[in-house]
């Protein structure tokens, strides 16, 4: 063990390089209803979608390098409008309403859904979005019908397995598989993470720098 802490020694002296260094970050405002205001389309956006209490708003915090950037309540179902933030003035973060949260009213839910779906088809300069899914569940009804809609959308989609850090580590790479089999996609292609102890945070931020790299898919088509 030892000699091991000896090679590691040289390479963590070099700086680790983060795909993402936060230098700007700015709330941009609300978007309430399928009509309703949103930010002009000027930058890349990066929509982040997921049910109700799955831990989007810690990934966000992670994400960000900030404790109390989005905020993690006890109360599920609480956002009912999409939030926008200005990254580095080089993207934009959409934060959408968590779903699937049943003691939601029949009405309210019925006011998310042309809300999450009109903002995801109708939005010229999203690049992809970031499905978070519960590392530990089975994907619910309402995860499969967002994963859906998104494949017949046609953007590419990030898929995210949060809270590994409640499994066991000799349970990850099964759950991952597991999940990956579930939702039809190789296990390479689900992303493991933690809010709470910070694994996969570069490797999210990595992925998105890819997407922003390229064009978007609604261009490409
Ligand atoms: P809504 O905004 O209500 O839809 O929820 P959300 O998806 O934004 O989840 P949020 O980040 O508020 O987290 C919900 C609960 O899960 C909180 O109690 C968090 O502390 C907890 N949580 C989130 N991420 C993690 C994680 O990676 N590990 C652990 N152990 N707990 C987490
Ligand atoms: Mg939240």
């Amino acid at each position: 063990m030892s000699e091991d802490a000896n090679v590691a020694m040289p390479a963590m002296t070099e700086a680790v390089k983060d795909p993402l260094v936060i230098r700007h970050l700015e709330y941009l405002g609300p978007m309430a209803t399928r009509d309703g205001w949103r930010p002009e389309p000027t930058y890349p956006e990066i929509a982040f979608v997921g049910r109700s209490n799955v831990g989007k708003s810690s990934l966000l915090n992670r994400l960000m390098r900030r404790k109390a950037f989005a905020r993690v309540s006890n109360t599920p179902g609480r956002t009912r409008e999409i939030h926008f933030f200005d990254v580095n003035r080089q993207f934009v973060l959409a934060d959408l309403p968590g779903y699937g949260y049943a003691r939601i009213s029949k009405s309210r839910k019925a006011e998310w859904r042309p809300l999450i779906e009109g903002y995801l088809s109708g939005s010229p300069q999203l690049h992809a979005v970031v499905q978070l899914l519960d590392a530990r569940h089975e994907p619910t009804d309402d995860d499969f019908t967002m994963l859906d809609f998104l494949a017949d959308l046609g953007v590419p989609t990030i898929v995210v397995a949060t809270k590994i850090d409640k499994l066991r580590k000799s349970e990850i790479t099964s759950s991952i598989a597991a999940l990956a089999a579930r939702v039809g996609v190789d296990a390479e292609q689900v992303l493991p993470f933690s809010a709470e102890t910070g694994v996969g945070r570069d490797d999210l931020a990595a992925a998105l720098m890819d997407v922003l790299s390229q064009p978007s898919w609604k261009t490409a088509q």
